[in-house]
């Protein structure tokens, strides 16, 4: 991985850190759902990583659903405008629902899915995000589980990806500006 480190500015947070934040975030969770079936609902792809983990380190009954949406807009711009490529197997009706989410940027994507699910309805709709960006927010979206508020930077690893690379790195850093100048 020597082209990779080379590509990296600054490690945020350690694949510890982020097992110790998700356990602290699954603590809570474990609380507040004692005595329901929770579906985690995860947003393909890049939360794969946080729904592999958070999954494994509940102690409460879960299932796992997967969806895939897309923003319409042109260019880097999201335009809140969101559109399903890959919808849940479940039906919602009556379900305690938490999405899964890696990172809440604008916040847009977030806040027109949670409203989708609602609209479904589930009986209640929460949301987990391991990072938010609050100086990129464009909707204030209500995050109930939350890991790390971090600074307006290009971050990859842990399932974020600048096109589509560095998804797998194992903790969370911020990009080498070179890598997209
Ligand atoms: C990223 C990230 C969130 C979303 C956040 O996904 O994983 O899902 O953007 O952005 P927002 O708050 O501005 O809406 P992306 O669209 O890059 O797809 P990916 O998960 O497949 O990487
Ligand atoms: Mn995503
Ligand atoms: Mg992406």
């Amino acid at each position: 991985f020597s082209d990779v480190e080379n590509d990296i500015a600054e490690v945020l947070y350690t694949e510890q850190e982020i097992h110790a934040k998700i356990a602290e975030l699954s603590r809570r969770i474990e609380v507040d759902y004692a005595g329901e079936k929770v579906l985690l609902v995860g947003v393909l792809r890049g939360a794969v990583m946080v729904m592999a983990d958070l999954a494994r380190e509940l102690t409460i009954p879960i299932e796992m659903d997967w969806m895939a949406v897309s923003s319409y807009g042109s260019g880097t711009q999201s335009s809140g405008v969101v559109r399903i490529l890959k919808d849940l197997d479940t039906d919602l009706h009556g379900r305690h629902v938490l999405i899964v989410e890696d990172i809440i940027d604008s916040g847009l994507t977030l806040s027109w899915l949670r409203g989708n699910l609602e609209s479904r309805g589930a009986a209640s709709v929460e949301i987990c995000a391991l990072l938010r960006k609050p100086e990129a927010a464009k909707v204030v979206v209500d995050v109930k589980y939350e890991g790390f508020q971090i600074p307006n930077a290009f971050v990859v690893g842990y399932g974020l990806d600048f096109a589509e690379q560095y998804r797998n790195l194992r903790g969370i850093a911020v990009l080498a500006p070179h890598v997209y100048a």
